[in-house]
């Protein structure tokens, strides 16, 4: 039986490095510390929730329910063809595992590289960054599912990918468990340089030819630059979701607003870069207290020391604000509540 702790801190639990207690805690190392918890009806029942890196997530008071942290390890690979089929289990460092694969040449995740959280939460909000989201080379994945004490297999119709959003956002939350994810990645490399970022500091260096060590590096380098580093500076990178409205919308906003950063999308909709929004309303690199936007990227909320949840949500409030205010748009947290 995976041990229960009792008022445990979850300080070093979340990228935000807030201070807040989990009524209980368990740590799980296989799919049978899972069998043997949810065996006792106690945990059943319970409240509960699942973390993995702990960085898309904001304590705002201490959890009363079970916090069950995954850390389920391991990689295997199998080559078939061209293709090579990743898994991978769910406690696994995400960048562990892109580090992992460009080093063998495995091709597709590249672009994700030095996203914070695990292998394990990577489906959860379909990650996504330069261009390529978690969806493009999710092949599958294993979860426990806490009802029927099963083992349940998704494949990528099944998780319902969206913008940062899945099914196990959804109608899933805190009913399954993923446990392993699988990858499919390519030892043939078609590389996606397409978003501005890259295809500038490429150029910058020289490169003409990029390989996948090449992009990883440049997206490594750029995220550092843009970024603040969890371990110095609490954070859970991009605080809202991207805003998509419609064309009629946008258009409005433009005839007061020419410069709108924005993105054109297929379905009629336009994507708003937030950062700018926020930039727009005076908030860059704002100090509030302990808490306040990033200097490089206003989508960024940080702890600059002791913020605690709670100041770091009312922030988030008057930004939410002051968007609304001026451009007319309501923003979305991405990162979750509690
Ligand atoms: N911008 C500003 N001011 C700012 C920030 C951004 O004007 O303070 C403008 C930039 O100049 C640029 C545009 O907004 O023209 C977009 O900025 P950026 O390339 O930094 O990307 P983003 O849209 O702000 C998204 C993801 C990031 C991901 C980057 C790169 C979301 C919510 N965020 O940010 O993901 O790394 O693209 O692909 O979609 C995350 O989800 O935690 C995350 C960091």
């Amino acid at each position: 039986m995976p041990e229960v702790l009792e008022n445990f801190s979850v300080k070093q639990l979340n990228t935000f490095g807030v201070d807040a207690t989990a009524r209980y805690y368990v740590e799980i190392n296989s799919v049978n510390d899972l069998r043997t918890l949810f065996a006792d009806q106690r945990w059943q029942n319970v409240e509960r929730m699942i973390i993995g890196g702990g960085s898309n997530m904001l304590f705002t008071r201490n959890y009363e329910g079970l916090l069950i942290r995954m850390n389920i390890k391991g990689i295997v690979q199998e080559v078939q063809g061209d293709d090579v089929l990743v898994t991978a289990g769910g406690g696994e460092v995400w960048n562990d595992l892109v580090n992992y694969c460009v080093e063998r040449g495995f091709a597709g995740m590249e672009n994700l590289t030095l996203i914070p959280g695990s292998v394990g939460a990577s489906p959860i909000q379909n990650i996504g960054a330069y261009g390529v989201e978690l969806k493009d080379v999710f092949f599958s994945c294993e979860a426990y599912d806490i009802g029927s004490g099963e083992m349940r297999t998704f494949t990528n119709a099944d998780c319902q990918f969206d913008y940062r959003d899945s099914i196990f956002k959804r109608e899933l939350k805190e009913k399954v468990i993923i446990t392993a994810v699988t990858y499919k990645l390519s030892t043939v490399p078609s590389l996606n340089t397409s978003y501005g970022a890259i295809s500038s500091e490429l150029a910058r260096r020289g490169i003409k030819s990029p390989s996948i060590k090449d992009i990883s590096r440049v997206v490594a380098d750029i995220r550092v630059s843009k970024l603040p580093d969890p371990s110095t500076i609490g954070n859970a990178g991009s605080f809202f979701k991207n805003p998509i409205i419609s064309e009629e919308e946008f258009r409005q906003i433009q005839s007061t607003f020419p410069d709108t950063v924005h993105y054109c999308l297929s379905n009629s909709t336009v994507k708003l870069a937030a950062g700018w929004l926020i930039e727009q309303c005076g908030w860059k690199g704002k100090k509030v207290g302990e808490t306040g936007t990033w200097k490089n990227q206003a989508l960024v909320l940080v702890n600059h020391g002791k913020a605690t949840g709670s100041e770091v949500y009312a922030l988030s409030e008057a930004i939410i604000q002051s968007v609304k205010e001026k451009f007319g748009v309501v923003l979305e947290r991405e990162v979750n509540m509690i």
